[in-house]
């Protein structure tokens, strides 16, 4: 078990995760594993390869080749690149959270993408962001959080991400596809969304991003 520091950060879609790792990690200084990302390059890579849906051994195979480069972009944004092309908005879309839910589903591709994960732990430490960080990637995690909020303002809060971002989406229709995502994601065979046994659970119904990051570094804080 390596001996970096690992604060794990898993939830469902929209209860903050997302914001809340990337502050942490940067107040920390910690370098950051967006998972969801992973999953979202492996989903939008296969349907542009032309793979069916379901065909877990051609998934899993393109999961252990891709040539990711996770960086910085000009605004000081994240910035994603897929075999040198620019992704960054191409993986935020709610098709990419769908095709990634899917092939989340695909032991062989969760296997593939395991070593890749862990490898992410380098000094002087971690933050990681997804699902299964503190039960199957990073057991050994300093501290792990299970990150929840009532699924309405989950919904509310990717309505306005998505807003910001010039995307129209409906509200109905993004709750309807995030009920259908946490239901895949809690229900799957492999690595389903659910809190470690020693996860710290933080429901953020009614706090604001600083307040959940506050709680969060304090905790972290106490442990490092
Ligand atoms: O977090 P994000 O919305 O980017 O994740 C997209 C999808 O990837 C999730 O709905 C989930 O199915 C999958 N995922 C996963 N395990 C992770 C991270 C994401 O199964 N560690």
């Amino acid at each position: 078990m390596s001996t970096v520091p690992v604060i794990t950060i898993d939830g469902p879609s929209g209860s903050g995760k997302g914001t809340v790792s990337r502050r942490v990690a940067a107040a920390l200084g910690f370098h950051l594993l967006d998972s969801g990302a992973l999953y979202r390059l492996v989903g939008l890579a296969g349907r542009r390869a032309g793979l069916p849906a379901g065909d877990e051994t051609a998934h899993a195979t393109l999961a252990g080749r891709l040539a990711i480069e996770f960086g910085v972009g000009p605004g000081g944004g994240e910035s994603v690149r897929l075999g040198g092309e620019d992704v960054t908005d191409a993986i935020r879309t709610e098709l990419a959270g769908n095709l990634a839910s899917q092939v989340a589903s695909l032991a062989a591709v969760r296997a593939a993408l395991i070593d890749r994960q862990r490898r992410f732990a380098t000094p002087p430490g971690l933050v990681a962001d997804g699902r299964d960080m503190g039960t199957t990637i990073f057991p050994g995690a300093v501290l792990k959080v299970f990150l929840t909020a009532s699924a309405e303002e989950r919904a509310r809060r990717r309505h306005k991400q998505l807003k910001d971002k010039g995307l129209d989406v409906s509200l109905a229709d993004l709750s309807r596809e995030i009920a259908e995502r946490d239901q895949r994601d809690r229900t799957r065979a492999v690595s389903p969304l659910v809190a470690a046994d020693d996860a710290i659970e933080l429901d953020s119904t009614g706090m604001t991003p600083e307040e959940v990051i506050a709680r969060v570094l304090k905790l972290a804080r106490g442990r490092l």
